[in-house]
């Protein structure tokens, strides 16, 4: 079955971007000249997605604005001749379409992709972190994971081999090689210490689920931090032979840190179109002097 949906869980504080993030989502904030979540938007297009779901909360609604026809900016950039500004604001809504379910309160990533079962009914989806950036003009992050979904019909993962001081910030995982960038995943545990992770392969804001993960999410109790953990419904399958990873080819910044976020800035600013080259003088200037 083609996947044609993609969840974006989007209902957090981002208490980790405070202040920029006090009365904006952060997902809204800028790289460069585009809020991060249009980067993954686009890479959701990109990967063949024809329906977004935004997970959200109160507060959150200049994310929909975004992605919304604004009538009186197009017609007023269509009556000054503005055809190029125009262009990439219909882009935002005529390109996919926007869903948004509300997750009335915060009980973990597992219970928001939960909050979409109704929307997302009895297909796969992709799901989709809306902070973190993988860039891969050629082959989007969440294209390869339909690739290998498309090969083994069982849910997917991202995977990225995780420096030994970051294993407590990911969902780890028990997994043997079956190809080249591919493993089947048999297990895995949500941020443990570093001595107690299963091995160095972590799963990193990219999934492909199928649609037994809901089943597993109903059977899923809360787990680290009391919440109710998309890693432990993960492990439920793949303790079943249902799960595959992917170690995806791509580079990747945590645009919800904020030193992640300056370096995707630094990143896209540089490959920027129009600003790149410029960018690109002014920041050797800069370095030569540090
Ligand atoms: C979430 C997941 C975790 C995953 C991580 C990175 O954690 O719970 O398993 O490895 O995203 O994408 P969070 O960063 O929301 O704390």
């Amino acid at each position: 079955m083609k996947v044609r949906k993609a969840v974006f869980p989007a209902a957090g504080l981002g208490t980790r971007f405070l202040p920029a993030s006090k009365a904006i989502p952060k997902e809204m904030i800028p790289v460069v000249d585009k809020p991060v979540i249009q980067y993954i938007v686009e890479e959701a297009v990109a990967s063949g997605v024809e329906q977004v779901i935004f997970v959200t909360a109160q507060g959150k609604s200049a994310m929909e604005d975004h992605f919304d026809k604004a009538y009186a900016l197009e017609d007023l950039l269509d009556k000054r001749g503005k055809q190029k500004m125009l262009g990439d604001c219909r882009d935002l809504w005529t390109r996919v379409e926007v869903v948004s379910v509300r997750q009335h309160e915060p009980l973990g990533l597992g219970h928001a992709f939960a909050c979409a079962r109704n929307v997302v009914g009895d297909e796969p989806f992709l799901g989709m972190l809306p902070d973190d950036l993988v860039d891969n003009p050629g082959y989007p992050c969440a294209k390869q994971l339909v690739d290998v979904y498309n090969k083994y019909q069982c849910s997917v993962v991202a995977l990225m081999k995780t420096p030994r001081e970051l294993i407590d910030k990911y969902g780890m995982v028990v997994s043997k090689p079956v190809s080249d960038n591919v493993v089947q995943v048999f297990d895995c545990v949500e941020k443990p210490k570093p001595e107690d992770a299963p091995s160095d392969l972590g799963i990193v804001a990219r999934y492909l689920f199928t649609p037994e993960i809901f089943q597993a999410l109903s059977e899923t109790k809360p787990g680290a931090q009391g919440e109710i953990q998309i890693t432990d419904a993960i492990a439920r399958l793949a303790r079943k032979g249902r799960v595959y990873g992917c170690i995806f080819k791509g580079e990747r910044f945590d645009a919800g840190d904020k030193l992640g976020y300056l370096q995707a800035t630094i990143h896209y600013g540089l490959k920027h179109p129009e600003l790149g080259a410029q960018f690109k003088a002014w920041l050797k200037n800069l370095v030569q002097g540090i």
